[in-house]
Order: C-alpha cells, then sequence, then structure tokens
C-alpha cells in the first residue's frame, strides 16, 4: 500500500478494459479518486466503479476521445470539478491492428498514431497546465510498450508512436523537473488483455508469444497496475524519465536462453 496515494486525483484514459481497467481498481484501493475515461465501451466501468467504492476509494466516469483536443481538456476539468485536483495523469488509451506496412493505409497510420501518441501528448499537455497552473507536484505516467525498442513488423504506425511516447515522456520529464513534475513511462511485455484477446484464442500463437518470454507466461493487468502505483507513489519520488519495463524478460534477447549464441 502507497498510503500517500490516499485522496489523490488520478485520471486514467482508457479505463473501461483491460490495464486501464486494473490500475483504476488499484488506485480505489489505494482510496484516491478514480477517473476512468472510457472511448466507446462502458461494459465494465459500472462493476470497476463499484469495487473501488467498495475499497473506500471515490471514481466517476468520463467519455472522451483521447485524440481529440476538447475532449482530453474536459476530462481534466471534470477531475478539477469533481474532485478539485487532478494530481496525477496516466495515458493509457492505445490501439494496434496487424497490416503489412506496404499495405497500411494513412488513415490506420493517422489512427494509432493520433491515439497511441497524439492523445498521450494531449493528456500530458492538459496535465501539466493544470499542475503549473495550480502549483502540483504531480507525475504523469504514459503507457508504452516493449515495441518502443523492440521492431514488430506488421505493426509500424504502433511500434511508431510508441517509440514516440519513449522521447515523449523524456522530453517532457528533463522540461518539468525544475517544477517538480515527475513524467515516466511503462512498458508492458505481453499482457493478457481485450488488444491480445483474439491471437491468445489462437493457442499456437499464444505458445509462441510465450516462447518470447524467459518467465514462461502471460502477463496479467494487474501485474502492470501494480508498477503504476508505484511510479505514482512518493516511494519513486526521486523517479523521471525512466520507461520501467514489466515484460517478464522479453526484452532480454530471449533467444540467447540456455546460452546459445
Ligand atoms: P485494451 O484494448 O483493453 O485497452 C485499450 C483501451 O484504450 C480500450 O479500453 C479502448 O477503448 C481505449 N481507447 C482506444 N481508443 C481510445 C481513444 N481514442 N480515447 C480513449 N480511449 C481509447 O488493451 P490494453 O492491453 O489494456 O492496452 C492498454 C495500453 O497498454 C495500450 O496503450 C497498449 O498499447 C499498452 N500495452 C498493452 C500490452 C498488452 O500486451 N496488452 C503490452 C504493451 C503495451
Ligand atoms: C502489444 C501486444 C503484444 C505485446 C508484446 C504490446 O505492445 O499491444 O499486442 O502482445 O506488445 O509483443
Amino acid at each position: 500500500m502507497y498510503p500517500d496515494l490516499a485522496g489523490k486525483t488520478v485520471v486514467i484514459t482508457g479505463a473501461a478494459t483491460g490495464i486501464g481497467q486494473a490500475i483504476a481498481l488499484r488506485f480505489g484501493q489505494e482510496k484516491a479518486n478514480v477517473v476512468i475515461n472510457y472511448h466507446s465501451n462502458h461494459d465494465g466501468v459500472e462493476e470497476t466503479i463499484a469495487k473501488i467504492k467498495e475499497a473506500g476509494g471515490q471514481a466517476i466516469d468520463v467519455q472522451g476521445d483521447m485524440s481529440n483536443e476538447e475532449d482530453a481538456q474536459r476530462i481534466v476539468q471534470t477531475a478539477h470539478d469533481t474532485f478539485g485536483s487532478m494530481d496525477i495523469m496516466i495515458n493509457n488509451a492505445g490501439m494496434e491492428n496487424e497490416v503489412p506496412s506496404h499495405e497500411l493505409s494513412l488513415d490506420d497510420w493517422n489512427k494509432v498514431i493520433n491515439v497511441n501518441l497524439t492523445g498521450a501528448f494531449l493528456g500530458s499537455r492538459e496535465a501539466l497546465r493544470y499542475m503549473l497552473k495550480h502549483q502540483i507536484k504531480g507525475n504523469i505516467i504514459n503507457m508504452s510498450s516493449v515495441h518502443e525498442i523492440i521492431p514488430w513488423p506488421h505493426f509500424v504506425h504502433y511500434t511508431a508512436s510508441k517509440g514516440g511516447v519513449k522521447m515523449m515522456t523524456q522530453t517532457l520529464a528533463m522540461e518539468y523537473a525544475p517544477h517538480g513534475i515527475r513524467v515516466n513511462g511503462i512498458a508492458p511485455g505481453a499482457i493478457n488483455t481485450p488488444i491480445n484477446a483474439e491471437k491468445f484464442e489462437d493457442p499456437e500463437k499464444k505458445e509462441a508469444v510465450t516462447k518470447l518470454i524467459p518467465m514462461g507466461y502471460i502477463g496479467e493487468p494487474e501485474e502492470i497496475a501494480a508498477v503504476a502505483v508505484w511510479l505514482a507513489s512518493s516511494e519513486a519520488s526521486y523517479v523521471t524519465g525512466i520507461t520501467l519495463f514489466a515484460d517478464g524478460g522479453m526484452t532480454k534477447y530471449p533467444s540467447f536462453q540456455g546460452g546459445n549464441g
């Protein structure tokens, strides 16, 4: 438990499902005020809110498209209007689709860049404006991926977006460190969430992914939420500009396992 998170207000984007939902619940268990942003699918949000309240936190939901400037502004404003503050911003919303790069349409490229990179920028910018205005030494967490460093054929828009998130995180961390605002990233490996649902329904594909993970299993969203609360807490007070990899070792050249090479 991180007692300093109790009563803090956290905005989590794309939090109806998967990693965002687990983060929302975990902050609720830390007794934070949780603002759950969802996009098109509201399923599960009421249940998350109920669980957060049961755990002693507060929670509201706000619809909004994070790639839309007005929506990003309204989401931060709603946090302020409801809870009187906004201390932690978690830019988690993301999407991907598999297409060979030479067949990728401009429309698909733009969609992924707009949500994963521009959305994280808009969330970060609104959070920074708010924190500067109210002199809040808050922090921002951007959900990156192991694909901020691992190339991934057929997902060039996704890897480009996460590579962008990496440099955005480092630049904002440097720029706002003098204000006491920390900016960090989390890079999950393969996690059991809706983004992977179709792939993991196929036992062969699931096995192929599992072979890329030295720890030998697909991660659970709660294992990412555990990292998020630590990074957001005062326990990580001197940590800024990092990407924390929570990937079961996926980025450690798994094909060298057993001494190959
Ligand atoms: P997910 O598909 O359950 O979550 C993504 C969420 O983002 C969904 O709830 C979706 O509705 C929301 N979203 C999409 N477009 C949006 C928009 N324009 N505005 C607001 N929300 C929007 O999948 P997951 O895995 O929970 O993904 C969360 C983040 O974690 C993403 O950024 C993803 O790239 C990242 N990630 C996931 C990994 C995995 O293996 N599951 C590994 C590495 C990174
Ligand atoms: C992607 C997942 C993928 C994982 C490991 C994540 O960024 O969203 O679909 O399984 O990286 O490759």
